[in-house]
């Protein structure tokens, strides 16, 4: 879908445990690009953990602060940035990226493997319940479907970091 831009930022999508965080910083000192990471963005600036803001004032707030977080994020240039598994769920981060000339790779993980990489997470407010594989396995039926059409390149990344960074690097070409 549409040309690849290579001056403008590399946007990484995809499923929590989907590798977002530690493909980009790899791919970012690959490619010599400054990383950021939209959760710990968010930490930063609120001076809150994700869970905290979570809890205290429920996902829509938090939710927000992602599309604020977008606008600001896409006036940047040459920038690797690791989403946050929820962010493109709103069409108007998606079309923020785009504006900004971003590119939008879409980490496709199979869910048998996103269950085993998130079994014992503490961290996600959406994880910390009992029903959890299956929670897993309704969210990314619900948004597989948004990821795919939402990404410019979709990046097969049920492997090791380093062969996913390639990989990346390849179909950047
Ligand atoms: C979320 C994913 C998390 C974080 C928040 C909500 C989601 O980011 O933004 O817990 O809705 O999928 P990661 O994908 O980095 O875990």
């Amino acid at each position: 879908k549409g040309e690849i831009i290579k001056s403008g930022n590399i946007v990484l999508s995809g499923f929590m445990g989907s590798g977002k965080t530690t493909v980009g910083r790899r791919l970012a000192a690959a490619l010599d690009m400054q990383f950021v990471d939209m959760d710990l963005y968010i930490e930063k600036k609120t001076g809150m953990t994700v869970k905290e803001i979570f809890a205290e004032y429920g996902e829509p707030h938090f939710r927000a602060l992602e599309t604020e977080t977008v606008k600001e994020l896409a006036q940047s240039n040459h920038f690797v940035i690791a989403t946050g598994g929820g962010t493109l769920m709103q069409p108007q981060n998606v079309e923020g990226f785009h504006q900004g000339g971003g590119t939008i790779y879409y980490l496709d993980v199979p869910l048998a493997a996103l269950q085993e990489r998130l079994k014992n997470d503490k961290r996600r407010p959406l994880l910390q319940t009992p029903d959890r594989r299956a929670v897993i396995e309704r969210l990314l039926n619900e948004r597989r479907p948004k990821y795919l059409a939402s990404a410019d390149v979709v990046v097969d990344a049920g492997a090791p970091t380093v062969v996913v960074v390639e990989r990346i690097c390849a179909l950047r070409g």
